[in-house]
């Protein structure tokens, strides 16, 4: 992930905190404020408070109990003073039980892309200095199940962010990062990231814009969703139209279109 240290930089549910104390002690961009959606004890017990402390020691602000689609946990932040907003690997929270998932109204697949939506959403209307380069990015898996939220294309839908392309991600760039599992003292599994960028802005300068892969699989001979294409014949086209994985696919999208559009 390209990091320019004149930026202003939020990171968003960084679980142990050792992606943002990564990032500072690496990067040292001009300004980071590192937020956890767990409160201090609770990250105390599971990881315990070293990165914590660590980060204050370097005076980043750190917020705890911040959850990005909810402005009453936003408490002590600075709006509208961050050039690049981070959320690396983000995951909704497990079920407290079986009933809980059971009363959910909309599939899991449709509440992650909510979450997703909503932290480019609050990031364009509350985070990002409207003056600044306006950056948000998702680092995500190219693996079941978050291949299927359709990250490219699907979130930014009917908004004012253009999704500028995508870079992979390089942990060796953050030495002491561990990327972890949502509500569990574990580790994910290690597949490679990829980092997705949006913008206000339709253009960014170099050299981000040089590191990124544009959108591909646009246009009539690609399916984007599915990512495959270009289609030699209309038949090829329809036998992956017809295909299991493209209809599981199309079944995913539809569900989101009517969570956007009830
Ligand atoms: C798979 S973990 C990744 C943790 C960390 N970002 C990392 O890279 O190791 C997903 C993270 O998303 C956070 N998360 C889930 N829902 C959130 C929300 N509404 N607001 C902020 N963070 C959230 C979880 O607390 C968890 O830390």
């Amino acid at each position: 992930m390209y990091i320019n240290p004149s930026w202003r930089i939020l990171t968003i549910g960084d679980g142990d905190l050792s992606f943002s104390l990564a990032l500072k002690k690496n990067h040292q961009p001009t300004l980071l404020t590192a937020t956890i959606f767990d409160s201090l004890a609770t990250l105390t017990t599971k990881y315990g408070a070293e990165n914590y402390q660590q980060l204050c020691d370097l005076h980043c602000q750190v917020l705890t109990e911040f959850d990005v689609t909810d402005p009453l946990t936003w408490g002590d932040l600075n709006h509208q003073q961050f050039d690049l907003i981070i959320f690396q690997f983000p995951l909704i929270p497990a079920f407290g039980s079986q009933q809980q998932f059971q009363q959910q109204q909309v599939g899991v697949n449709t509440l992650n892309r909510r979450l997703l939506r909503q932290f480019l959403l609050n990031s364009h209307n509350h985070f990002l200095d409207p003056n600044g380069q306006q950056l948000c990015v998702i680092t995500s898996k190219d693996v079941k199940p978050y291949r299927e939220w359709n990250v490219e294309n699907s979130l930014a839908l009917n908004s004012e962010l253009n999704y500028l392309g995508s870079m992979p991600f390089d942990a060796a760039n953050f030495p002491g990062y561990q990327v972890r599992n949502v509500d569990r003292d574990k580790f994910v599994k290690d597949t490679q990231g990829i980092s997705y960028f949006w913008s206000t802005k339709p253009t960014i300068e170099n050299p981000l814009t040089s590191q990124l892969t544009p959108p591909q699989y646009i246009g009539d001979h690609y399916c984007a969703m599915c990512r495959v294409g270009p289609f030699g014949t209309a038949q090829d086209q329809l036998i992956h139209q017809s295909s299991k994985r493209h209809r599981r696919m199309a079944g995913f999208e539809q569900l989101w279109l009517n969570d956007l559009n009830p």
